[in-house]
């Protein structure tokens, strides 16, 4: 299992992974319907957008033997709430398709978004999760300290998202936390 820097060219497939993993995580939080709905090439178009000119985000993924099986981005933090205005690096998104999950690698992902952050000057770093996501879990066994909350509109539901942090995202790049 490689965990590489991510292409132009893998951004299909990882709309593919993005929207396959929503399918399943969010299958008991958001409406059926909703997730049916999902598109690919709306997931592509977004994730394109990593690789323009101006964009600060960055994208890495986990491949096994030229598959990819989970990916994770990362970049500038955004500054829409108090928690996060002391936190310079923000980690936006970590999927793994289900098959490939509890294996070590989104651990392996989120150590990958956190020394490219600090590689760019960000030595602290957020992220956000819906609260009854169960990889709150994930995050708080990896030594995220919880920060706040707020809510979010998604699927004309209001749900809770919960932020998680590391003031000092270095801890994460040691074998274990
Ligand atoms: C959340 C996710 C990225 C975690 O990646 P993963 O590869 O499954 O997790 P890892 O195997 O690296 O686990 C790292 C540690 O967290 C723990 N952990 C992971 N998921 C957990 C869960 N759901 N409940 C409890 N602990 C969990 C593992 O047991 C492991 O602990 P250990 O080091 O003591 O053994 C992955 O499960 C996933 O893609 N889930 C669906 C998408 C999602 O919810 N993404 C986050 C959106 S904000």
């Amino acid at each position: 299992m490689e965990i590489r820097d991510a292409r132009p060219d893998d951004v299909p497939t990882i709309a593919k992974v993005h929207v396959d993993s929503w399918r399943t995580t969010y299958r008991d939080v958001l409406p059926k319907s909703y997730l049916n709905d999902l598109s690919y090439d709306a997931r592509e178009t977004m994730w394109a957008g990593a690789f323009g000119a101006e964009s600060q985000t960055f994208l890495i993924v986990a491949e096994d033997a030229g598959k990819i099986a989970g990916f994770a981005a990362g970049g500038a933090a955004r500054k829409d709430t108090p928690e996060a205005r002391t936190y310079g690096g923000e980690l936006y998104a970590v999927y793994m398709l289900e098959s490939y999950q509890r294996r070590g690698l989104g651990r392996r992902l989120v150590a990958a978004v956190a020394e490219e952050l600090i590689t760019r000057g960000h030595s602290e770093m957020i992220t956000w999760v819906l609260e009854d996501n169960a990889a709150c879990r994930f995050y708080e066994r990896l030594g995220g300290e919880f920060l706040g909350s707020k809510t979010v509109e998604i699927a004309d539901m209001s749900l809770r998202a919960v932020a998680y942090g590391w003031p000092d995202a270095s801890v994460l790049l040691k074998p274990r936390v």
